[in-house]
This record gives C-alpha cells, sequence and structure tokens, in this order.
C-alpha cells in the first residue's frame, strides 16, 4: 500500500502505511512529532491503533469476531473455557498433553494461601465483590512476588485458578457462608459454581445447562482486543508492574457501567423499569433526550456498528435456559420488547446502536441464582486469559515501550504566584 501524505505548515510529510493480515490499514505516524513537531489528538482513542496484536480479530462493521483466527461461533459451539484460554494465552489450541497438563496446573492452583482468608474477614458484607476481586488479585502479588517471569507459566495458571477461588470467596462473603473449596475433576465453570452454591451441609449438583451456560459466556467474554481494561492492562503492563498488579488494574477498569458494570446496570434498569409499572417506551423517550443522561444500558458499542456477534449467541442461550428450567423471566420479555422497539427506532439506526454482550447475559446469571452484584465478577473471570494474553504480549515484543500518550494543554499560561495575603 502506498504512503499517506501529510501536508502541514506548508510542507510535505509522507507516512508509512502498516497493513494487517486481515488488510486492516493503520498509519504510522510513530516519527509525527519528531518529524513536524505536532502529535495527534484523538479523544478516547476510537482512531488510534496503539498497537500490533495477533490474538483477535475484530471487524465491527461485519460483527465477526475470532480468536486467534477461529470464529466465535465455532468457539462457543463447541470449545472449553480452559482450553480457548490457552489459545489465547500460548497461540495455539493445545494439544492433548498440554491441554491436560493446564488442567492439572489450574486445579493444583486453585488454592489461595489460608492466610489471605483473614482478607476476606476485613471486607464489610455489603463490600461490592468487584472491589473484594480487585484488592485480592492485587494482594496474590504480596505472596508471590519473584520470578513472575521466569516462571510466567505457572503465575499464568496460578492467577487464572486463583481468580475464580476468590471471586466464589467474595460472594460467600457476601452472605455470610463457609467457603466451599476447590475440587479436581470439575471443569471450570462447574468448580466455581460448586464453589459458590454449595454449603458445609449440602452438596450442588451443577446442572449441566448452568455448567454449558457459564463456558459459553465465559468464552464469549475471553477476549476483545484493545478495549478499556485490555488497553488498561497493557498500560499498567507496560511501566513493567507485576503479572497480578496488571490483572487487578484490568478488574478495576472493567468494572465501569459504560464497560462490563454494563452487565448488572441492564437488569437494575429492566428492574427499574418494572416496577415503574413496565412502560418502556417512556424509558426509551427518557433514554432519547439527551436532557435526561440516561443511557440504555447494553446497548451501543464502540466498534460493533451492525451487530455484536455475541449477543446473538448469548441471547439464544437465555432462552435455552429458561426453556429447560421452565422458567419465564418477565425482564427477558422486557429486553425483547426494548430491543425489537430499538431497533425499530431512528434514534438508535442513526447511530448505529444495538445490544452488546452485557444485554442478554444478566438474565442468564439470574437464572442461574447468581446475585447482581456479581455480575461483572463472571465477566472478569472470562475476561482474564485475554488481559494475560495481552500482557504476555506486550512484554515479549522486544519493541514494547511504556504506554504515555501526549496531550494538548489548555490550562492557564505562565503566571506568578501570589502570596495568601495579597489574595
Ligand atoms: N443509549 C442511548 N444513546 C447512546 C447509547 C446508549 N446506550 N450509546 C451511545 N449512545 C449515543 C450517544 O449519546 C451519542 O449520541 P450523539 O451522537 O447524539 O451525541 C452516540 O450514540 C455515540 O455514542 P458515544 O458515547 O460517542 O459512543 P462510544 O463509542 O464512545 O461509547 C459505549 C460506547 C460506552 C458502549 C456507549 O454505547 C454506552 O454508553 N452504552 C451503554 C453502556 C454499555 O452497554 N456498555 C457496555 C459496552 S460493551 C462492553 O464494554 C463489554
Amino acid at each position: 500500500m502506498d504512503n499517506a501524505k501529510l501536508v502541514y505548515n506548508g510542507q510535505d510529510y509522507e507516512l508509512p502505511v502498516v497493513v494487517g493480515t486481515e488488510n486492516e490499514a493503520g498509519i504510522d505516524i510513530s516519527k509525527l512529532r519528531a518529524q513536524t513537531g505536532a502529535i495527534t489528538l484523538d479523544p478516547g482513542y476510537p482512531n488510534t491503533g496503539s498497537c500490533l496484536s495477533a490474538i483477535t480479530y475484530l471487524d465491527g462493521e461485519n460483527g465477526i469476531l475470532r480468536y486467534r483466527g477461529y470464529p466465535i461461533e465455532q468457539l462457543a459451539e463447541s470449545a472449553t473455557f480452559t482450553e480457548v484460554a490457552w489459545l489465547l494465552i500460548y497461540g495455539e489450541l493445545p494439544n492433548k498433553a498440554q491441554l491436560g497438563d493446564w488442567r492439572r496446573q489450574l486445579s493444583k492452583h486453585s488454592f489461595i494461601h489460608e492466610d489471605m482468608l483473614k482478607f476476606f474477614e476485613g471486607f464489610p458484607i455489603t463490600a461490592h465483590p468487584m472491589a473484594i476481586l480487585a484488592s485480592m488479585v492485587c494482594a496474590l502479588s504480596a505472596y508471590y512476588p519473584e520470578n513472575v517471569e521466569e516462571d510466567l507459566q505457572t503465575n499464568i495458571a496460578r492467577v487464572m485458578a486463583k481468580a475464580k477461588t476468590i471471586a466464589a470467596f467474595s460472594y460467600k462473603k457476601s452472605v455470610g457462608e463457609p467457603v466451599i473449596y476447590p475440587i479436581s475433576g470439575y471443569t471450570y465453570s462447574a468448580n466455581l459454581l460448586r464453589m459458590m452454591f454449595a454449603t458445609p451441609s449440602e452438596p450442588y449438583e451443577v446442572p449441566k445447562v448452568f455448567e454449558d451456560a457459564l463456558r459459553m459466556l465465559l468464552i464469549l467474554h475471553a477476549d476483545h482486543e484493545q478495549n478499556c481494561s485490555t488497553s488498561t492492562v497493557r498500560m499498567v503492563g507496560s511501566s513493567q508492574a507485576s503479572l497480578y498488579a496488571s490483572m487487578a488494574a484490568g478488574v478495576t477498569a472493567l468494572w465501569g457501567p459504560r464497560h462490563g458494570g454494563a452487565n448488572q446496570a441492564v437488569i437494575e434498569m429492566l428492574e427499574q423499569i418494572v416496577a415503574e409499572g413496565g412502560d418502556y417506551k417512556k424509558f426509551l423517550d427518557r433514554v432519547k433526550n439527551k436532557d435526561s443522561g440516561v443511557r440504555l444500558m447494553g446497548f451501543g458499542h464502540r466498534v460493533y456498528r451492525n451487530f455484536d456477534p455475541r449477543a446473538k449467541l448469548i441471547k439464544k442461550q437465555a432462552d435455552k435456559v429458561l426453556n429447560h428450567l421452565g422458567l419465564q423471566d418477565p425482564l427477558l420479555d422486557l429486553a425483547k420488547n426494548m430491543e425489537e422497539a430499538a431497533l425499530a427506532d431512528d434514534y438508535f439506526i442513526e447511530r448505529k446502536l444495538y445490544p452488546n454482550v452485557d444485554f442478554y447475559s444478566g438474565i442468564i446469571y439470574r437464572a442461574m441464582g447468581v446475585p447482581l452484584n456479581m455480575y461483572t465478577v463472571m465477566f472478569a473471570l472470562g475476561r482474564l486469559p485475554g488481559w494475560i494474553a495481552h500482557w504476555k504480549e506486550m512484554r515479549e515484543d522486544p519493541q514494547n515501550k511504556i504506554y504515555r500518550p501526549r496531550q494538548i494543554y489548555t490550562g492557564a499560561t505562565q503566571r506568578d504566584f501570589v502570596p495568601l495575603e495579597e489574595r
């Protein structure tokens, strides 16, 4: 592809164009400031490529998502979460020996240090489980401070395996029940559900339909290239902060309602509409009125401009779970009505706003009995392999630099300090 040409201050500059394996083009401006003295300005980075990456391909116009080349639909249908995690982190599907070893490692490292149980005692019972997860994942760096990079594979297995245990323990904390330890021989999803819902007096037979739905949800959440939390992980990791500290940063970035926190916000929104009489058309009118500051949660995406392939799969899965249980959730019907109304409304059509991954996932969590404040935790567990893969890719890149954007300063120009008595 030809170089791009820039005319600035009467001078011509040639800018190289980088083309990816799917023909995505990027204008390389890495020498722009040195050559021209100017920088680019791109608030929120919708036009900025921060790196080259071989992990996930996303085509928002056509609703395509592939992990390491494999279509998300195929992985969601047939793969296990642990093999998808390996695929994302190490680049290829594991063979039998690799998968067996990976499973053994995840099982072996799923216990947390008994001393860490004391931390749970310190949190108030009302603590949001995302606060606990972020703190505890960061605290892992106190227990494994050395040789993270020398024995990276072990530390990757540790953070993957222990995050699930921490998540389940944070749920137990919130309901005041004793923790249930992980056991081997269960899938990642079944182990998590068992640790959450079994009690010392009552075992929990994990329903197959829940195990499979959770497997699919975790896979669908596993990576999404340079989203807010993954970019945060790369940003923090670029300073050479540890794997654990970088993962904790991912958790906190995910928490906000514009990102992974939207799954909780969607159900809160639906519950609020029901509580106010169920008039969703009135609610949509509020959304369309910019002064209200209200958004249709679970709708819209920075990259998808046609449909989110994950949302389609999750909607089907929500139907499957509820049908299997013979349940009717009025929130699912409400969500479907709202989707239909929004997709036929000029406001949403003009802005290309569609349901995203968070619109229907909460319906499935509700059916499983997962409490509202755990939804984003489930998302974080799913996203962990993606964060790890990006952290590893960045750290292994010999060209990696500390992330350090610039700015255009708009504050006061130089002025002299005025002593307090003269102000
Ligand atoms: N409801 C109503 N209007 C919306 C919504 C929404 N959910 N999303 C975007 N818009 C409108 C904006 O008001 C804006 O309108 P304007 O052009 O008239 O000013 C236009 O659509 C573009 O919106 P932006 O905020 O500029 O889009 P951006 O790409 O920055 O934001 C985001 C994407 C944050 C996801 C946004 O769509 C949103 O807030 N959605 C609701 C929260 C949500 O579901 N987040 C989860 C996203 S998926 C994930 O992170 C896992």
